[in-house]
């Protein structure tokens, strides 16, 4: 190779490098990205193939770099330079007043000039330290006692927040960056929830502080890279070869003139009413923040002031940390109550001592589903901690062990549902156990009725949300059966409650009429769609899983709603489109008395359609076959396969089976190609099934 060509390719993997810096830091910094998703990722592909092909020109800070160093045994031990002191804490406006007038005792009296604060959020992280020399990250380090800390820098170069290279210019030789690694409430929750579906097989993070330290200290950096870390700057420690501007505030801009992210939140304010209008600001805008804070942060903004002070103990006198109220909480649990969602789905929700958390007082907290509550192993009595942060439902975290605990019996769902008696069950594969009422649970049904009604199940036009909501509140309905039976004067009587419960003004003549017509209108709309398809109705009934695809299936399938109300499990997975999930839900749906008491009564009062012989040949070159997909595929979604091999005919499975006719495989392709191997059973790669798919797609 000659020494241009291989100046050329170290010139791109350079211009790779910036841009790829720059898009990262738009993004995750600033929050103003520049470039699409695809575009960065195609940039990073041919940086990565670059580097691939020449390990020579891979740098230390090359975006690549940020997982790369393999998982180590322990953590090597940090001398902080300059220790990692904390914060006072102050709880009421008065300790604050005590600390404003201690700094101007200090400082020779009041001068009638007020003091100026950097004002901050109080993140509820971790504090870390960030060594940059020459620009370049080359350490990062826990707290850890303050005099020395653990060495993290492969987990914190992971953080895309963290830039791996100084932006900007005129950053002294030796920097280091202190300030708070968290994890964002969101990415917490996104993280807790596949951790709850998970079958116990992701632990679940107890609080986003938690969090954070614990993704902090895991060994493996590849691990600390899945979990969704951010990062505040909020001070400097060691500046060497360079100078920083006189006051806190500026150093912050300075820092992020370099790259890292500032809070928006950051302000200064003047003297004490300054402060205090600040803690009430943010305290106001707490609960919808992105991130939990447990108070605010008051600092004295001139650093020359501050060295004039200096510290007592291990706090400085110029910053005081002002505390928010807890967001964390212990009380004792007095019942577990199941709450039954608009879908059924039956939630276990711990009934408290009432206690105040996160500034309201929190009675109930979600348990989340039978599996949490076996994790966490809540037993009524138990002494637990609730957490209550953000606009996030109160839940339990953990139980506080006592003598007690195991003498009280562990907790199980029930097995009927407290609101209508039906059956309460759990499909295998699913985190959620529901109530199988349907049609005739009263938690359900306006959302059952609401979806009956929609325009593209029975289609009853005019009878909006609110009208369901108001005929089932006051009692007029009970089942989507109790439509059919609605009379005008039932409308008009309804409507005139609804208006006194509301206070709305009593009804004119003209809107009387107004009133009139409306109820005209339902009924005919109601009377209209009696006659409706079997499809239609099925999709109508709002069955789990059961969209107006699936129920045209059935409908087409069984032909008739007897026959398909016979099925059992295994009749139903024959039917296109139709999985054990599905087939399961359909099955049991029809098995509740409720649901076949509602459809008995529908049918008597008038709903009806036209039933046809089963049709059970599929048109298409792939009729009668079975597929199953497995792998990743390159140039289509595992949907979009699924799709298209069902245009023409196939039944798409989930595994394979000797009934299987083929498999295709994609990239990665596990266990499913090994049972096709075992079995036999013919396997297309991607490259077969686009070649099949161009010839046979209309
Ligand atoms: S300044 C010498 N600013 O609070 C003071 N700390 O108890 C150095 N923290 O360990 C800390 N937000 O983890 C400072 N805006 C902020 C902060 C903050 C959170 C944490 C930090 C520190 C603890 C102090």
């Amino acid at each position: 190779m000659s020494a241009t060509v291989s100046n050329d390719i170290a010139h791109r993997a350079a211009v790779l490098r910036e841009k790829l810096d720059e898009a990262s830091h738009r993004y995750h910094v600033l929050d103003a990205p520049t470039i699409p998703d695809a575009e960065y990722d195609a940039l990073m592909r041919e940086l990565e193939a670059l580097e691939a092909a020449h390990p020579e020109l891979v740098t230390s800070d090359s975006p690549t770099q940020r997982v790369g160093a393999a998982p180590s045994s322990e953590f090597a031990e940090v001398r902080h330079d300059i220790p990692m002191l904390s914060l006072a804490n102050a709880f009421n406006d008065e300790e604050i007043a005590e600390f404003v007038r201690r700094i101007r005792t200090r400082l020779g009296g009041d001068d009638g000039r007020p003091l100026t604060f950097s004002v901050e959020p109080k993140f509820d992280g971790l504090a870390i330290s960030l060594r940059y020399e020459k620009g370049r990250f080359v350490r990062g380090a826990t707290r850890g006692d303050g005099e020395s800390g653990e060495d993290v820098t492969a987990n914190l170069r992971t953080i895309k927040q963290i830039p791996l290279k100084l932006h900007g210019k005129d950053w002294p030789a030796v920097l280091e960056v202190r300030g708070e690694v968290y994890m964002p409430r969101a990415g917490f929750e996104k993280y807790n929830e596949l951790a709850r579906n998970s079958g116990g097989k992701i632990k679940l993070l107890i609080n986003p502080r938690n969090a954070a330290a614990g993704s902090l200290r895991q060994l493996d950096p590849r691990i600390t890279a899945k979990r969704p870390l951010a990062f505040y700057a909020y001070a400097v420690g060691v500046v060497e070869g360079g100078t920083l501007p006189p006051t806190h505030a500026q150093t912050l801009h300075r820092l992020r003139d370099w790259g890292f992210p500032l809070s928006k939140l950051v302000s200064t304010a003047e003297g004490e009413s300054g402060c205090l209008a600040y803690y009430r600001r943010i305290g106001a805008q707490r609960d919808a923040l992105p991130f939990d804070i447990d108070g605010v942060v008051y600092k004295l903004d001139d650093l020359a002031l501050q060295r004039e002070l200096g510290f007592v103990g291990r706090t400085p006198r110029w910053a005081i940390a002002h505390k928010f109220p807890a967001q964390e909480q212990t009380t004792t649990v007095e019942a577990i109550d199941i709450n039954i969602g608009r879908t059924g789905a039956a939630t276990p929700t711990a009934r408290l001592k009432p206690v105040f958390v996160g500034g309201v007082t929190v009675t109930n907290a979600t348990l989340h589903n039978a599996d949490q509550v076996a994790r966490l192993d809540v037993r009524i009595g138990d002494t637990v901690i609730v957490r209550r942060a953000g606009d996030v439902i109160p839940e339990v975290v953990s139980v506080v062990a006592d003598a007690q605990h195991a003498a009280r019996p562990p907790w199980a769902m029930p097995a009927t549902c407290p609101v209508c008696g039906s059956e309460i069950v759990r499909e295998e594969g699913e985190a959620v156990a529901r109530c199988t009422g349907g049609l005739s649970c009263a938690a359900q049904v306006q959302q059952a009725i609401f979806h009956f009604a929609s325009r593209r199940a029975i289609d009853i036009d005019g009878l909006g949300e609110r009208y369901i909501e108001d005929l089932t509140e006051l009692g007029y309905v009970q089942s989507v059966a109790d439509l059919y039976k609605l009379t005008l004067d039932d409308l008009l009587e309804m409507k005139r409650r609804a208006d006194e419960r509301d206070g709305t003004t009593p009804e004119t003549v003209k809107s009387g009429k107004v009133a009139t017509k409306w109820a005209e209108n339902v009924i005919a709309a109601i009377d209209r769609s009696r006659g409706t398809t079997l499809e239609r109705f099925l999709y109508a009934l709002g069955i789990s899983d059961v969209g107006e695809t699936t129920a045209k299936a059935l409908a087409r399938w069984f032909g008739s709603l007897d026959s398909l109300m016979a099925a059992d499990v295994d009749a139903l997975q024959t039917v296109p489109d139709v999985g054990p999930i599905v087939a399961a839900h359909v099955a049991r749906f029809f098995a509740q008395p409720h649901n076949r008491d509602v459809i008995a009564e529908l049918r008597a009062r008038g709903v009806a359609w036209t039933e046809h012989e089963p049709q059970r040949t599929i048109d298409g070159p792939l009729a009668g076959k079975t597929a199953v997909l497995t792998g990743a595929l390159g140039a289509l979604t595992r949907e979009e396969a699924r799709a298209r091999l069902e245009a023409l005919g196939a039944k798409v499975a989930g595994s394979v089976s000797k009934k299987t006719s083929f498999v295709v495989a994609g990239a990665e392709a596990g266990s499913k190609l090994d049972k096709a191997n075992e079995l036999g059973v013919e396997v297309w790669d991607e490259a077969r099934l686009l070649e099949f798919l161009k010839i046979h797609e209309v």
